[in-house]
């Protein structure tokens, strides 16, 4: 087989059949396809989409480029929670004790900050002392002993991923639902887990800003996902403003804290009450959905989800002290306070624009090799519908050095209009089937 002969099949239109699909993933892992030629395939595949059984293929084929997991040492079936990536979405550090402080075992191998999208590995290292790589012994002994452990993926996840995703980064071909739908799925088969619960997210802030394309790519995955074996679904939930108050690492650390307290903001609250929920399902801990949600919302109250958050930090090296003080996490010299040049409700907060804000503050990485600053982000002090006067604060920006056109920046990620906005779903969809 030639890679030249594989792009032009799929640059014509054509279909390529498992083995194609299979010696361009494994060549393009050991090195033997050229990235240029691969960056090529991926703009053929952008142009002219997979069917569902290429896509399938793809998938499987980038999920055995490296070691699948094995976690059968673990006692229960392990449910594995993943988002598309969104702003503020701190659902990973909330979700994960909520549900193991139901005795459900949570082993999840979690990434780091993306594009203008947060990563939970990078929040969890806000938490002075907390580990994100312990050796495989490890990882499983705590996950029996306390029913949950987050730790940052290896190496030998799907690699091909790894390839692929930094080529797609720098040739515009990352938004392609193919390739997306592979991309994840292929990580979370590697992963090891029983099942997922995938959290596809829609509207500004999101990879996939429409619903029509998110849910045909919560279709896919879900499809994916029971091809493989996997019992999985999907909601499609909104990410047409940010998750919740907070957006930045140590601020998003707090912000679990204070939903695992019973005070957080209503819509992340709600957001990790449902999958969560889902989660509980699918592992055949709670019969129906509404027990599942139920004993959820039971655990948050009783504060069980904050206790297993202590424990998980303390298990893993870090100062379980950060939850009844969380000015132990690390916090910056400077927090301005933006305010509302204009009165009326908002209609719109952009989460694109604030979530690149917030990494430009020093939140996520320029390249690789760049260290992060824990402490920056960006407090929302409104949401959605709220109405604010002239001179109301809007946001505070907490910052490492004094800001400049960072405030009017700010400011202009708020929409307005003299009448309430309608007030928008937070659950678009819930998918359970999908076609392959
Ligand atoms: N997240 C991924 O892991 N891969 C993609 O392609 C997009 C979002
Ligand atoms: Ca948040």
């Amino acid at each position: 087989m030639r890679a030249y002969d594989l792009i032009l099949k799929k640059r014509s239109g054509g279909e390529l059949s498992t083995a194609e699909i299979k010696y361009l993933i494994s060549a393009y892992t050991a090195g033997e396809i050229a990235d240029y030629q691969m960056a090529a395939f991926c703009m053929a595949v952008y142009f002219q989409g997979m069917s569902h059984r290429e896509t399938a293929d793809l998938t499987l084929a980038m999920a055995q480029s490296g070691a699948i997991n094995d976690l059968s040492g673990i006692e229960g079936s392990v449910i594995d929670k993943h988002s598309t990536g969104g702003v503020g979405d701190t659902t990973t550090l909330i979700v994960a004790p909520l549900v193991a402080s139901c005795g459900v075992p949570i082993a999840k191998m979690s990434g780091r900050a993306l594009g203008h999208t947060g990563g939970t590995i990078d929040k969890l290292e806000s938490i002075p002392g907390f580990k994100v790589e312990l050796s495989q012994a490890e990882f499983i002994r705590q996950v029996n002993e306390i029913k949950v452990s987050l730790i940052s993926q290896t190496e030998t996840i799907a690699p091909a991923d790894k390839k692929l995703y930094a080529l797609r980064d720098v040739t515009a071909t990352v938004d392609s639902l193919p390739l997306i739908a592979a991309s994840i799925m292929s990580k979370k088969i590697a992963s090891g887990a029983d099942g997922f619960v995938l959290d596809v997210k829609t509207g500004s802030g999101a990879f996939m800003q429409k619903l029509e394309d998110a849910v045909e790519l919560a279709k896919t995955m879900v499809a994916i996902g029971k091809l493989a074996g996997k019992p999985t679904i999907a909601l499609v939930t909104d990410m047409d403003q940010p998750l919740g108050t907070a957006i930045g690492n140590a601020l998003e650390v707090k912000e679990a804290i204070a939903v695992l307290s019973g005070n957080g903001a209503w819509d992340l609250t709600e957001l990790c009450l449902r999958l969560g929920a889902e989660m509980l399902v699918l592992a055949e801990h709670s019969s129906d959905y509404q027990a599942a949600y139920d004993t959820l919302l039971e655990r948050l109250q009783t504060k069980a989800g904050l206790e297993k958050l202590r424990e998980l930090i303390a298990n893993q090296g870090g100062n379980p002290d950060v939850i009844d003080n969380p000015s132990l996490l690390p916090a910056a010299d400077y927090q301005t306070v933006v305010t509302s040049s204009q009165s009326g409700f908002i209609k719109s907060i952009d989460a694109l624009k604030l979530g690149s804000l917030v990494m430009q503050l020093g939140a996520g990485r320029i390249d690789k090799a760049s260290s992060i600053d824990y402490s920056v982000g960006i407090e929302l002090k409104v949401k959605a519908g709220t109405y604010v006067g002239i001179n109301q604060p809007l946001a505070v920006v907490h910052s490492s050095q004094p800001l400049k056109n960072e405030p009017e920046a700010v400011r202009d990620c708020f929409g307005f209009s003299q009448s309430p906005p309608p007030f928008r779903r937070l659950i678009w969809r819930k998918i359970t089937g999908g076609d392959v």
